[in-house]
């Protein structure tokens, strides 16, 4: 007689670069993991790491920014059993991308990626979409909001404040912010079937993003937020993964339509002791 062998739950990593391949590390154990990322040799590499490791992995290329790539991904996760965790961590920042690229990626790219994953998803199936600490220093109209929250996926670039062509730091700061926003207004529909979705707002991370960005023309403001920030530190991809083990497992089975910031106090000394030198 065959030995018997447990079906394993999906786990769903989309972008692999430093938070990706962390949080794919955490959440392993016992799971099949689709890993997707736009970039073929960083896929390949970040498939073979897994596999050496001894996990059950396959690499998936998708392009975020792309509703019908998305999709395809989310069919091959449900085929490929009960989907109970999808963590979400592509995107590009302002030191890489133009605006343009910044509100394709970062925001519309996570509009498809609640889109997608709503049909494959079932009773504790948790998603966890990264966004940023950038997203709790916007100021945006209470339109925009309510527009970036709910518009439908295929009209969210299309208002009449959203310019395309704007400084790509204060893209990232709008689609950062509606990052937390959607996955607010689709708690609702993912409850109704038992699932649950939040994002985790990053301070900054040691990832090869972070790195980017502080050797970038604002590295020094950067720098300057850490050296005032509580922990004093950047983040590490652990620190990022560590949450995501937390909301997608069920110690945070309360918890929806939320968004976890993990900044080392980056976020409230700014707001407090943005003055103080020590
Ligand atoms: N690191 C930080 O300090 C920090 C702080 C706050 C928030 N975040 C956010 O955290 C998330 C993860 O960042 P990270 O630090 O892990 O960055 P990372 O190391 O650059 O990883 C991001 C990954 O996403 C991939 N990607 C980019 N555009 C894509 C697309 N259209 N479709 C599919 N994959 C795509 C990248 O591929 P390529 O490398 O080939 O482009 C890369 O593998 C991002 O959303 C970022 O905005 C980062």
């Amino acid at each position: 007689m065959s030995p018997q062998v447990a079906a394993r739950n999906v786990l769903v990593v989309i972008g692999t670069g430093g938070m990706g391949l962390a949080v794919a590390r955490r959440l392993a154990a016992g799971r099949r993991i689709l890993l997707a990322d736009w970039s073929a040799p960083g896929l390949e590499a970040t498939v073979g790491t897994l596999r050496g490791e001894g996990h059950e992995a396959e690499g998936h290329t998708v392009d975020v920014s792309q509703r019908d790539s998305v999709e395809k991904l989310a069919e091959a996760a449900g085929a490929a059993g009960r989907v109970d965790a999808v963590v979400h961590t592509a995107g590009v920042s302002p030191v890489m991308a133009t605006a343009r690229q910044i509100y394709e990626v970062d925001l519309l790219g996570t509009a498809h990626v609640i889109d997608a994953f709503l049909p494959v998803a079932s009773a504790g199936t948790s998603l966890v979409c990264v966004a940023s600490m950038a997203g709790h220093f916007a100021s945006l109209t209470a339109d925009l909001e309510r527009h970036l929250a709910t518009a439908p996926t295929d009209e969210l670039l299309e208002h009449k404040e959203l310019d395309l062509n704007a400084d790509p730091g204060l893209a990232y700061v709008v689609a950062k912010r509606a990052n937390q926003l959607r996955v607010q207004a689709a708690a609702h529909t993912w409850g109704a079937k038992g699932a649950r979705l939040n994002t985790i707002s990053p301070g900054v991370i040691s990832t090869p993003m972070g790195a980017q960005e502080l050797q970038g023309p604002a590295g020094v403001h950067i720098q300057a937020m850490l050296d005032l920030s509580g922990a004093r530190r950047a983040g590490t991809p652990d620190d990022i993964a560590s949450a995501a083990a937390f909301l997608t497992g069920p110690d945070s089975a309360f918890i929806t339509g939320n968004d976890l910031l993990v900044d080392g106090g980056t976020v409230s000394a700014q707001r407090w002791n943005a003055t103080a030198t020590a």
